[in-house]
């Protein structure tokens, strides 16, 4: 396996490739938080018009601060899981009491925060600040067994510890945005759950599975 080729080929893809969606206008915390919030349960196409008026009625931290949960919600309305929007609202409260509506740049603080798990935090540390921290949800958690065939169950916590742990090393110290950003993408366009594009896929060359004919059979995932 070579760490430097599957990078370069990740990243190069990712910034020809990647879809244009809203929330990669640029680089703001505030819009990196609330799209990761708005997509760790819902899909990419529902979110976009969800994400593009949320941003309009409450286009800096300051303004959801100020905000009537009633109208959060009513914004949220038809996306569900309503206690992402008041986690996701208590939590911008205290970022504008405690740090004047910038967000934190560092785990510590982030962890403090209502509703940012380790995947919330990873994304916004390393897509709106360039850190190379890791970011793995389900897509990821694909990808990656795929590419190193990893055969561990991936309903399993220890199993996302695993893969944090092995993104720790895979990263790029580059451009972490476009290295995580891509690993999204790839799972989102071609190392989809069902018949992935492996002929398509830029990182063919440094993927175990593809190699041994084996991405049908991974993740592996118990139902429970
Ligand atoms: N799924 C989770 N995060 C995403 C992102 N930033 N872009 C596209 N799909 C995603």
């Amino acid at each position: 396996f070579n760490r430097q080729a599957f990078q370069n080929q990740l990243i190069e893809w990712f910034m020809k490739e990647q879809r244009i969606l809203p929330w990669r206008e640029n680089q703001d915390p505030y819009r990196v938080w609330v799209s990761e919030i708005m997509l760790q349960q819902t899909r990419v196409d529902t979110v976009i018009p969800y994400f593009n008026n949320f941003l309009e009625k409450f286009p800096t931290p300051e303004a959801l601060a100020e905000a009537d949960e009633q109208a959060v919600l009513k914004a949220w309305e038809g996306l569900g899981y309503y206690s992402r929007a008041r986690n996701l609202q208590n939590a911008v409260r205290e970022v504008v009491e405690k740090y004047e509506g910038q967000i934190p740049d560092n785990k510590a603080k982030l962890s403090e925060l209502k509703g940012v798990g380790p995947y919330t935090k990873g994304a916004i540390l390393s897509i709106a600040y360039d850190q190379p921290e890791p970011a793995v949800d389900g897509n990821v958690m694909r990808v990656l067994s795929r590419i190193l065939l990893v055969e561990d169950d991936i309903a399993k916590a220890s199993t996302k510890k695993l893969f944090e742990f092995l993104i720790h090393d895979l990263i790029s110290y580059e451009d972490p945005s476009s290295f995580n950003q891509g690993l999204m993408e790839l799972g989102a366009i071609i190392c989809t759950p069902k018949s992935p594009s492996c002929l398509l896929c830029p990182v063919q060359s440094e993927c175990r599975a593809f190699q041994e004919g084996r991405e049908s059979e991974l993740p592996i995932k118990t139902s429970k």
